[in-house]
Order: C-alpha cells, then sequence, then structure tokens
C-alpha cells in the first residue's frame, strides 16, 4: 500500500484514528445566531467521506465576553447542542471520529459584538484589534475556568469524541503563556509554571468533566513570530507541562500570533512548504504524547515524509482538503495525480473570511456549498449526452468542461494558444507565483479522467462551429488588455503587464507599473522586472500598492520582496496623461501634478472582455453560453464558478 506511514492508525486517549490525516481546525463563517448550522454538518462530512482521519471542528466560545467576529459559534449556550448532533452523526456515518475545538479569543477581540470589555491578562492592546483589554481577576479566572468546562460538557453531550483547548494563535490561554501579553506579578505572570497555571487549571477541568471519554488535546504556538513572545524553546517546556498533567492525548501545533504574524498561520505560496516543521519535530522530541504537524502540508508524498522522518504523529491537512475533500481516499487509492493540490493562494479560504462571508475555494465551487449538493451526489448522469464546444481553455472553459463531462455530456475544447491555462498560466510564469499554475494542472487532470478532448493551436469561428455543428457551445474566450484613455495608442514603451510576462515586450531601463487592479498583476510583474535589473517604481491611485494581497495575507512578504529588490511604491497618484515619454500624474490628496519620464510603462488596468464569438454565435441562434472573463474581467475563482455553473446545468 502507498504511503504506510500515513495509513497506520493511531490511539488519542479513547480514540483510535484510522489514518493520520487531520482536517485540523479553521474558522468557516458557517455558523448563524452563534449556532453551527447544516453547512458545517455537510461540509465536515465531505471530509470524513473523503477519508479524513480526524476532523476538528473551528473554535467553539467559552465565554459571552469573546466575541471577536459575527459568525462565532457561542459554546457556551446550550441552544448549540441540537446543532453538535446534527454535525457529529453527519461525521459519525463514515467512522470518523470528530472533536471541537474550544476557546476565549482574550485580547485578540473587540467589544464590538458583545458590547463587553475584551478579558485578557494583562492591559495590552492587541495590534488587529486595537482594544485595551481589561486584565482579569481571579474571580473571573476562575469563571474563564468554568466556561470551559461548560462548553465541554456541551459537546460531550453533542456527541464529540474529543475536545481541542486552542492555546496557540488567538486565546487567552495563549495571552497568558506570552511574556509579551502576560505582565502580571501574581500567581498567574512570571515565570513560566505561573503563565501556565490557567492552561493547567482549564486542563484539569475539561478532563473532569469529560471524564475517560472523550480525548482531551491542547493546541500550542512554538514560535509567536514578535517582539517578547513565546519561542520553540519555552513551547517545549510547555508541551511538557501539558504532558505532565496526564490529562491530554495529544499535542497539535501551530506557529504564529492571528493578529500579528497571521501570515505564517495560513502561509500562502511565498513561504515555503515545510516551514512550520520545526515546531513538532522539536516537541515530538520532549514528550510522549502524540504531536500533530500542520502548514502547507500539500500532497500525500509530503505528509507520508514528515511521518516517515520522525516529525511528527499526525499530519494536519487544511487547505489541501478545503480544495480536495477526497485528499486522503484518493492518496489511499494510489491516485496522488488526482489529488486537487491546494494553491496556498489564500483567495476563497482566508481571503472571504477577512470579508466576513462563508469560507469556499478558488478552485472547488463546491466547498460550502456541500448542503445544496448530497455528499455522495458527485455525479448527476445525463440520459441524453450532448456534443458540448467549449471555446478557451483558461480555467472558465476548463472548469465548464470539467463539469459538463462529469454529467455525461461529450465535451471538446478548442484553445488557440498551444497550451491550456490563459491568464492563469502568465501569472503562474513569474517564479515566486508557480503554485498558481496547479490549478490548471488539476483541471487538466480531471479533463483527462473524464475523457475530454482537447485541441490546442486551433481558434474557433462562427464556420468551424457551423462544420462541427455541436449541441451546445460555451466561449470562454477570455478578456483582452486594455489601453486606457490617458496612454495615446502610439505612446511607444507602453504595455501591458501580460506583455512582461508572455515575453512580447521586454522593457529596461526605468520602469513604472501603473497598479489599479490592487492585486498580484502588478506586483509580480513589478518584481519579476526588478529581478532581470530594471529600476522599478510600481504607482497606485489606492492607498496602498496591491490593496488585496492584505486579504489573502501575501502583503507582508510582497513588503519584504519590494524592499530587498529595491522597488518604490508610491500611492495616490492618478494618471492624467502622456506627452511624449512624460506621464503627468495627480497626487490626488493635495491636487497638486507630478511627472515620471520612465523607459517604459507597464499597464496593470482593468481588461476589455473578448465577446464577438458569443454575440455572433447567438445571433445565429445557436445554444451558447458564455463564461469567465469573456462575460466580464474578474478573478479566477469567479471563471471557476462560471464554469462550473455552465458545464453543470447542462
Ligand atoms: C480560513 C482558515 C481559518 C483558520 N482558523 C483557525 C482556527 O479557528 N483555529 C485554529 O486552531 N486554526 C485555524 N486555522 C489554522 C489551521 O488550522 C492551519 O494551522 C493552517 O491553515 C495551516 O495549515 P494548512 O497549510 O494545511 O492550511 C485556520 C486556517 C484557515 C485556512
Ligand atoms: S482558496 Fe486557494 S488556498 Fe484556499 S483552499 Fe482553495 S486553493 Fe487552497
Amino acid at each position: 500500500m502507498p504511503y504506510r506511514y500515513l495509513w497506520t492508525p493511531l490511539e488519542l486517549g479513547p480514540v483510535t484514528t484510522r489514518n493520520r490525516i487531520v482536517f485540523s481546525a479553521h474558522l468557516t463563517n458557517y455558523a448563524r445566531d452563534g449556532k453551527p448550522t447544516d453547512q458545517h454538518a455537510a461540509y465536515y462530512a465531505a471530509r470524513a467521506a473523503g477519508g479524513a482521519g480526524l476532523i476538528i471542528t473551528e473554535e467553539h466560545s467559552t465565554h459571552p465576553t469573546d466575541w471577536p467576529y459575527e459568525k462565532l459559534i457561542h459554546g457556551f449556550h446550550r441552544d448549540v447542542i441540537p446543532g453538535y448532533q446534527r454535525m457529529t452523526e453527519a461525521v459519525h456515518r463514515y467512522r470518523v471520529p470528530i472533536f471541537a475545538q474550544i476557546n476565549h479569543n482574550g485580547g485578540q477581540a473587540s467589544s464590538m459584538y458583545s458590547r463587553l470589555p475584551v478579558w485578557a491578562p494583562s492591559p495590552v492592546a492587541d495590534p488587529l484589534f486595537r482594544e485595551v483589554p481589561k486584565a482579569v481577576d481571579h474571580a473571573e479566572i476562575a469563571e474563564i475556568v468554568e466556561g470551559y468546562a461548560t462548553v465541554a460538557e456541551h459537546c460531550a453531550e453533542g456527541g464529540f469524541d474529543g475536545i481541542e483547548l486552542q492555546c496557540s494563535h488567538s486565546s487567552i490561554v495563549r495571552g497568558f503563556l506570552s511574556p509579551a501579553t502576560n505582565k502580571r506579578t501574581d500567581q498567574y505572570g512570571g515565570t513560566l509554571a505561573n503563565r501556565a497555571r490557567l492552561l493547567v487549571e482549564i486542563v484539569t477541568a475539561v478532563r473532569r468533566v469529560i471524564g475517560g471519554r472523550l480525548a482531551l488535546g491542547v493546541r500550542i504556538c512554538g514560535d509567536e513570530l514578535i517582539e517578547g513572545g513565546t519561542t520553540i524553546d519555552e513551547a517545549v517546556e510547555i508541551a511538557r507541562i501539558v504532558e505532565a498533567t496526564g490529562n491530554v492525548d495529544y499535542i497539535n501545533t501551530s506557529i504564529g500570533v492571528a493578529t500579528a504574524s497571521l501570515f505564517m498561520i495560513e502561509a500562502s505560496m511565498h513561504i515555503p512548504p515545510g516551514y512550520a516543521m520545526f515546531i513538532p519535530s522539536a516537541i515530538r522530541k520532549a514528550v510522549d504524547l502524540p504531536v500533530v504537524g500542520v502548514g502547507r502540508f500539500k500532497d500525500p508524498l509530503q505528509a507520508e515524509r514528515a511521518l516517515a522522518e520522525g516529525h511528527c504523529d499526525l499530519v494536519g491537512v487544511v487547505r489541501g482538503q478545503i480544495a480536495d475533500p477526497d485528499f486522503a481516499a484518493k492518496s489511499r487509492a494510489g491516485a496522488t495525480d488526482d489529488v486537487r493540490l491546494c494553491l496556498s493562494c489564500n483567495q476563497e479560504c482566508v481571503g472571504r473570511m477577512g470579508l466576513n462571508r462563508w469560507l469556499g475555494c478558488i478552485e472547488n465551487p463546491r466547498t460550502g456549498r456541500e448542503h445544496e449538493w448530497a455528499v455522495t451526489d458527485h455525479v448527476r448522469l445525463t440520459s441524453k449526452p450532448k456534443r458540448v464546444m467549449v471555446v478557451g481553455a483558461g480555467p472558465a472553459g476548463l472548469q465548464a468542461a470539467i463539469a459538463a463531462a462529469r454529467n455525461g455530456h461529450e465535451v471538446t475544447v478548442y484553445e488557440k494558444e498551444p497550451q491550456a491555462g490563459g491568464q492563469v498560466r502568465l501569472a503562474a510564469s513569474v517564479p515566486n507565483r508557480a503554485e498558481f499554475g496547479d490549478m490548471i494542472r488539476n483541471q487538466l487532470t480531471e479533463c483527462k479522467r473524464l475523457g475530454v478532448t482537447i485541441h490546442y493551436g486551433t481558434g474557433v469561428w462562427p464556420g468551424l462551429v457551423q462544420e462541427q455543428r455541436p449541441d451546445h457551445v460555451i466561449v470562454a474566450t477570455g478578456a483582452e488588455p486594455n489601453r486606457p484613455w490617458w496612454a495615446p495608442a502610439e505612446a511607444a514603451n507602453v504595455c501591458d503587464v501580460r506583455a512582461v510576462l508572455d515575453g512580447s515586450a521586454q522593457p529596461f531601463g526605468d520602469v513604472v507599473v501603473i497598479d489599479e487592479i490592487g492585486f498580484h498583476h502588478a506586483t509580480s510583474t513589478a518584481e519579476l522586472l526588478a529581478d532581470r535589473g530594471c529600476k522599478v517604481e510600481v504607482v497606485t491611485n489606492g492607498m496602498v500598492v496591491g490593496q488585496d494581497l492584505g486579504i489573502t495575507l501575501d502583503m507582508e512578504t510582497w513588503w519584504m520582496r519590494a524592499s530587498q529588490k529595491g522597488i518604490v511604491q508610491t500611492t495616490d497618484l492618478v494618471p492624467m496623461g502622456m506627452e511624449g515619454t512624460t506621464l503627468t500624474l495627480l497626487h490626488h490628496p493635495t491636487g497638486t501634478n507630478v511627472t515620471r519620464t520612465p523607459d517604459w510603462i507597464v499597464l496593470a488596468v482593468p481588461a476589455n472582455p473578448v465577446e464577438w464569438l458569443y454575440l455572433d454565435l447567438k445571433a445565429a441562434g445557436w445554444n451558447v453560453d458564455r463564461v469567465g472573463d469573456c462575460v466580464a474581467p474578474r478573478r479566477a475563482h469567479a471563471a471557476v464558478v462560471d464554469g462550473e455553473r455552465a458545464g453543470s446545468s447542462l
């Protein structure tokens, strides 16, 4: 059997996992009115059906003072129990254990929702929420401990097989453990033993409630990556303290603090896989308890290796299973190539959390929508297969092809370029964005499995459609670069980012990159040009270059790389026109004009849809849909959703 370490069962106290793949805790925003929903139940059940060894739910709050974001599960209310029961029953149907993560976020919160002061060990404001917390007194500490015990009781009644205490990246327990946030001088501050007192009291209280029936785990931060915070040596000591309680069955791990160094917890593709492995590795050497390693495990091979090399006993695969619920089952069947690899793009999972929307995935339009499709309803085979012609092998066209072929239609894709991928292929041509290209690799693998035919180097015009006479056409012809009004068509040395990426333009010398999109388009191209020796300035009309990089947690690493590469970032400038090679820009806060005379101007500006084929075919009376950028140029998730919708409706 492939991956023999991954498929070895493991005991976590009273619970046995059938394999070592954990769907570790993560916020989903599926809760409503403080309660878990059917969306949760179906979401977790899909990963259980897909072979995960253990599911750990998102956090359940232990106290009314803890309400940092709207859609938090209020575990301290008894009315969560029916929802817990639906969730645990749905997962147990697949004989997979499910644990509840319980938590109080402490000072990493605001009073916006609760209208109560936030609680923390000391009045140290969190850098994200910027609210000074109330330092808890001893009666309040007792109330916190009691809150954990109450929620553990609710979880036991709700059918959970175990409890995980989140003491890692956003937690009052983390707040007490960390010298950066615990400034107390009583028996809960100072020495590590004192700072760990709350943790030990909670572990004892929860174990008292759950007895030996449920497993108990503790998630620890191995390095907070903040000034004066917990580092690995102290994390190892904390693990020893946890083990010494005799009440804990496993240790989970994490890196970073959810507010100050979040970009390292849910690391994007700019941080190398395996970056957090040193944490479980060091802890495992110090304790006998099973240890979970987490962080950018993308494929089963990498997970197997971490186990084989002794870095951890279980592997957390979070985004890997958000993208592909069948990650484990495919791995077990030896179908590693069929795993829909997570891109670590953070666009629709982490990104949507920051926007208070439900969790999804850029590649998997069914993520978060499992309650609308039965878990087993992967295929809705047609009794009347159609001949479907898809024009364009970018993400929209390929997804349309996949969805139509999945329903049993005979699908042929025509792509005018010699390769698939459209703009995704270009985006992935920048070295540190290469993983984005896995999206097309994944789609092509699925097309192959479903028997989709792809013709490369074949443009489509109405005559070809007439010749092929398909029953249905799906047009996915994408978008083309747009020359903005202020850059005359005859101006030399002005090009779109796409021309830089496909090599048709070769800017040199001083280059100004105009960022009007606010995502990777400008920043990636700027990096590529800086790497080629250009002196690059990125100019935006916004308050920050690449402003949406913030929600995908790419901003911090972009700033580090930009600074290393000498890329200048200038904000609040609106291009107003060109005179020869001189570009005039309005500094809109002050109403003054500034000029630049670069060797090249590179444009990251909104594109134009390529819609002529769709309009011609529609006018000629063909059954035709259009999807992706040829409807309206947007980001890749929209292309995939459009494609899925059109293909699956046939
Ligand atoms: C959208 C999202 C929300 C998360 N929320 C939590 C959380 O509430 N509690 C927690 O312990 N970890 C949380 N995490 C961290 C994950 O458990 C995990 O450590 C992280 O995603 C890295 O694993 P991966 O690379 O396999 O995705 C979250 C991760 C994601 C992607
Ligand atoms: S949105 Fe991107 S990072 Fe998130 S699960 Fe999907 S592929 Fe992975």
